[in-house]
């Protein structure tokens, strides 16, 4: 735990990024007692939380893979996550994309194809319902799969890019064009570049102005909530905290403890698709 609060404390990396690895925090994991509620029959809001829910102004959100599990997403950490197969080293890189692109490649188009068929669930709208009670409100998500967006929420943030779209390895331009692998080979830009997924692979810079913005949000939030996300991928993992450090209340929603709980005001312990429409339906009574 130590290790992260001093590295997020030393970062001067803020924009590229990074995950720490298991020891990161999981296995030494302490949090307090008074964090904990347990969903049995029904949600125990605390009655700060529902304080803060009712008078706050400015609230920002940060998602994470978690939020679309309920979807059939699978996420990266799961017992069923991809990564359990693949390494994300091996794949979610720039050197792996220059030494093996097809094999990138065929991952990507796999990640695709189970996205596809995927919809919002309760928890994307309401969150997207949720940004229609405040004057500011920000929605940041790490995830790739576009369904926020789809649930209808506007000011939203996609900080690791959308796998559905794909830009110039080169150049940055947009691609649209279809990409088939076996009859037309990896796809080129008319630059001669490498088309790759736009989104933000390990060790890059994510984009700037995305970031700022999120980090400001963070920042000026009176209420933030962290929603499915592992909080071990950077430098997202570090908006709950630098929330926290400036006044905000700190909601975690997650299905288990993870590094951020013993930060968080309320640690909601649970699914996001249940969780998330009854602090809609108590916001609104
Ligand atoms: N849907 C997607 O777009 C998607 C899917 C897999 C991975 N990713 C990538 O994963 C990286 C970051 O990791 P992460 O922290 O987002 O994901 P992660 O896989 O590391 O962690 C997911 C978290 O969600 C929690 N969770 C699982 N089901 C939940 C539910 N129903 N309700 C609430 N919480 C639940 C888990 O306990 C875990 O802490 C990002 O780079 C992101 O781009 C995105
Ligand atoms: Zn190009």
């Amino acid at each position: 735990m130590a290790n992260t609060a001093s590295q997020i404390r030393s970062s001067s990396n803020r924009f590229h990024l990074s995950a720490f690895t298991a020891s990161s925090g999981r296995n030494n994991y302490s949090a307090k007692a008074e964090n904990f509620v347990s969903y049995i029959a029904m949600i125990a809001f605390p009655e700060k939380f529902l304080k803060i829910l009712k008078s706050a102004q400015k609230v920002a959100v940060l998602t994470g893979a978690g939020i679309s599990a309920e979807s059939g997403v699978p996420t990266f950490r799961g017992t069923d996550g991809l990564w359990a197969k693949f390494r994300p080293e091996e794949l979610a890189t720039v050197e792996a994309f220059l030494s093996n692109p097809k094999l990138v490649w065929e991952w990507y188009l796999h990640r695709r194809d189970l996205m596809s068929g995927v919809s919002p669930n309760p928890g994307h709208y309401a969150l997207a319902e949720l940004e229609s009670h405040y004057p500011d409100f920000t929605l940041i998500t790490q995830n790739i799969d576009g369904l926020h967006h789809q649930a209808g929420s506007k000011n939203l943030f996609e900080v690791h890019g959308n796998i559905s779209k794909n830009k110039c390895f080169e150049c940055g331009e947009p691609f649209t064009g279809e990409i088939n692998l076996e009859s037309e080979g990896l796809p080129k830009c008319h630059c001669g570049g490498r088309i790759r997924p736009d989104v933000v692979w390990f060790g890059e810079m994510l984009p700037e102005k995305a970031l700022e913005e999120s980090f400001e949000a963070s920042g000026r939030a009176e209420l933030f909530l962290s929603v499915g996300t592992s909080g071990i991928v950077y430098p997202a993992a570090a908006m709950p905290l630098t929330a926290r450090r400036k006044g905000a209340y700190l909601v975690e929603i997650n299905v288990e403890p993870t590094s951020l709980t013993e930060y968080a005001d309320w640690f909601a312990q649970g699914k996001s698709g249940e969780i998330l429409p009854e602090i809609v339906k108590r916001l609104k009574e």
